[in-house]
């Protein structure tokens, strides 16, 4: 089998690629400033965070969102559609663990991971035992795959952190079948006051040392602890031109989607949170967007949505280039 992977991988890329052990790095550092500091910030989120005991808890979160942000009713269905695919990738895939369930539960396709930072090693060391795994390092604005060679392109958690996301998306695009899926989640916009400061905050974190980027979100992580532990509950009026939503919610959520993003979740752990904040506000790439700005990305490469979900953090879905069934 491993020859027949390894053959599946050298037809679906334009050129020939030299891998070491289902590894290749394709490139070191990117031209652009915003996107060097971006795969420096989340070389170290993923250096420090693979040490964590939590990890386990973290990757089961993430899979049970992942199957709700796509509209797969259960992994079984997710199963049903990786088992019709050849080709699959994973960009930007971090240390890789959505990859290496993607390999599981598709084991005759090849998935292929790729990350700009230094997770992608990483990932390629954690997830060596599954032989139709590989891994690369590089952007996933420039993918050495040819046209249409992708069944099922997952962009999960990921675009907005690139130079541009509408060149990435371009280039995913590019890459799905004619009768395959791109699944991309985006960023949704938030209310005002909140996307003020975090852009504010954006333009100056360069500025800030890693060192204090990381007592910052310790510092976030204890304000959405003691914000939660108070356990109030407010009911909000609803201020439009601020875009504040109305109703009737805990306080530490209040000031989370409205002002500052202080996370805090006690069943995921004390770790994963200050990382989630560590994450938000470290990486000077991080655009947000409105849903009539995703669907104008999605219909710009020629795509229909064949699922498409929104929440009070994200719009995600799978696009296609044509109408397929599911
Ligand atoms: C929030 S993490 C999400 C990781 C993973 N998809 C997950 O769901 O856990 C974003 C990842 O995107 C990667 N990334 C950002 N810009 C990239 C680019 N241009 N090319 C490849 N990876 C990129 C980062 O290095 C980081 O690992």
């Amino acid at each position: 089998m491993t020859n027949t992977f390894h053959a599946i991988f050298d037809a679906s890329v334009k050129k020939p690629i030299e891998l070491s052990e289902r590894y290749a790095s394709l490139t070191d550092v990117s031209g652009a400033e915003n996107q060097q500091q971006t795969n420096d910030v989340f070389t170290e989120k993923w250096d420090k965070y693979a040490a964590t005991d939590e990890l386990e808890k973290f990757y089961a979160f993430q899979r049970d969102w992942y199957l709700k942000l796509y509209g797969f009713d259960s992994e079984a269905a997710l199963a049903t559609h990786l088992g019709k695919c050849r080709i699959i990738v994973d960009a930007g895939c971090g240390l890789g663990y959505k990859a290496a369930w993607f390999a599981r539960l598709a084991p005759g396709a090849v998935v292929v991971g790729i990350d700009y930072s230094g997770a992608a090693k990483q990932a390629s060391e954690l997830f060596g035992e599954l032989d139709n795994l590989f891994f690369l390092q590089g952007d996933i604005a420039k993918t050495p795959f040819k046209d249409g060679a992708v069944d099922y392109v997952s962009c999960d958690q990921v675009i907005m952190h690139t130079e541009s996301p509408e060149a990435t998306f371009a280039e995913l695009s590019r890459i799905t079948a004619s009768a395959g899926q791109f699944a991309c989640y985006f960023y949704a916009k938030k209310a005002l006051p909140r996307e003020l400061l975090d852009d504010y905050f954006r333009m100056h974190c360069k500025e800030v040392t890693s060192e204090q980027l990381w007592e910052m979100s310790e510092q976030l992580t204890e304000l959405g602890k003691r914000l939660s532990e108070l356990t109030v509950n407010i009911d909000v009026p609803e201020i439009p031109l601020l875009g504040i939503k109305g109703g009737e919610m805990d306080i530490q959520r209040f000031v989370y989607w409205n002002f500052l993003k202080c996370f805090w979740n006690e069943e995921l752990g004390k770790d994963t949170s200050i990382v989630t904040n560590f994450d938000w506000y470290s990486p000077s790439n991080a655009r947000r967007f409105s849903e009539d700005e995703v669907r104008r990305i999605v219909a710009d490469n020629g795509m229909k949505a064949a699922t498409f979900h929104s929440e009070e953090a994200a719009y995600s879905g799978r696009f296609a280039h044509s109408t397929v069934p599911d």
